[in-house]
């Protein structure tokens, strides 16, 4: 933990630049999810109780350097404004920023129109990050989820101002750091989701850490059809099947116990409440050309009941099965649940994060209940690959 917090800045009378992360889902110009913005508000009172006056710089969408602005951060505002409970001020150029007007410098919080119309912003151009730094007296980073990004407003400036981190982006590090880099042992992750080619080196890396690796959804038909299975017509990526032999032998290699779905729910058409049957998997199964598995069956279900029982840490990341369609949720519903209620009784620790993860467990109704649950998606992947997060680094190097 080389970086800094907000407790070690002293920010009386200083203009703070904070990056936070508040690429949030909007439809028809409205916030459907505010949890990032909301994750966000400690950083801003701390930062607010201790003199300072916040610039927020953040992103949203992917505008590739030019103003466009359907990816406005105006869109965003009304929901910023409420979950902080005070005014914010857009300031829609970098030229406006450099020359505040009054009201805009009497202002409680600045928000800086989205970063990424500057090209400067994701080449990490030198330049531009000098001119962002020169807006502020001292970086604080909050947003742990674009810290996978080696952009200008997330890596460059800190190493040009006295840079600290943020509570979320403090909060995210220290539950990962307990989930991952010195776990109470045994220790597992439920790894689901589609596809094998998108987490080969998450799952190279898991098998080298974990007790207990759980995989499910799509990705466990390639392990399945690897090990001479006929999968049917299930979602699998038969490229991928040396991989997930290689996959399956570092794990043994390892002394990591890999759990594969025992049996399935199969059906013969993708659509919510499709006729289906339990059917037992193995290596020896074979499905029928029109057969598909789409989600975890009971059997599996009960292995993960035992396996959470001997785990004192477990890390969750993608669904077990095709959740967005019922009856093709049930696995995932029931295994979420069962980790959360060991959680509830102090008996696991629970992380989760990543792509579908917190709409599979809010589907579940338990993301109250794990003990923390990460708002990235990328950054939560690279992460957990093992990978160094420029973000992070930057600010461990940051000028103190
Ligand atoms: C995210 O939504 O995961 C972050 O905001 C990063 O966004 P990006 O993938 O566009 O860099």
């Amino acid at each position: 933990m080389g970086w800094k917090s907000l407790d070690d800045m002293d920010l009386s009378g200083k203009r703070v630049l904070v990056r936070v992360d508040i690429n949030v889902p909007v439809e028809n110009g409205r916030v459907t999810d505010t949890t990032r913005i909301e994750r966000i508000v400690p950083t801003i009172h701390d930062i607010l109780e201790k003199g300072g006056k916040p610039m927020l710089i953040a992103h949203f969408g992917r505008p590739k350097g030019k103003v466009s602005l359907d990816l406005s951060l105006a869109q965003v505002l009304p929901a910023l404004q409420s979950a902080l409970d005070r005014k914010v001020r857009l300031i829609e150029t970098l030229e406006g920023a450099e020359h505040l007007t009054q009201e805009a410098a009497e202002a409680d919080v600045l928000l800086l129109e989205n970063i990424r119309f500057h090209p400067g912003e994701t080449a990490n151009d030198p330049e531009f990050a000098q001119r962002l730094a020169a807006l502020g007296d001292v970086f604080c980073n909050d947003a742990f989820s674009a810290a996978h990004r080696a952009h200008a407003s997330t890596a460059g400036i800190a190493a040009l101002m006295p840079s600290c981190a943020g509570r979320l982006m403090q909060a995210e590090l220290s539950a990962l750091e307990a989930a991952l880099s010195k776990p109470e042992r045994p220790v597992g992750a439920v790894v689901g989701g589609a596809k094998v080619s998108t987490k080969i080196a998450l799952l190279e890396n898991l098998v080298n850490r974990l007790d207990v690796l759980v995989i499910g959804g799509g990705m466990a038909n390639t392990f399945l059809g690897a090990l001479g299975a006929d999968m049917g017509a299930s979602l699998k990526e038969e490229d991928f099947y040396d991989t997930a032999c290689d996959i399956l032998a570092q794990a043994d290699k390892a002394g990591c116990r890999v759990i594969l779905p025992a049996d399935g729910l199969v059906a013969r058409e993708f659509a919510a409440g499709a006729a289906h049957e339990v059917i037992a998997l193995n290596a020896d199964t074979t499905l029928d050309a029109d057969q598909m598995v789409l989600d975890a069956g009971p059997a599996s279900i009960d292995t993960l009941r035992t396996a959470f029982k001997e785990l004192k840490t477990l890390i969750w990341n993608g669904p077990m099965g095709a959740f967005e369609i019922a009856p093709f949720d049930t696995a995932t519903v029931a295994a979420a649940k069962l980790a959360a209620e060991r959680t509830q009784s102090g008996a696991l620790i629970s992380v989760a994060g990543g792509g579908d993860t917190v709409a599979a467990l809010n589907q579940a109704g338990v993301a109250e209940d794990f003990t923390y649950i990460s708002t990235a998606g990328g950054a939560f992947l690279e992460w957990m690959e093992g990978k160094t997060l420029p973000g992070v680094a930057a600010l461990e190097g940051a000028s103190g």
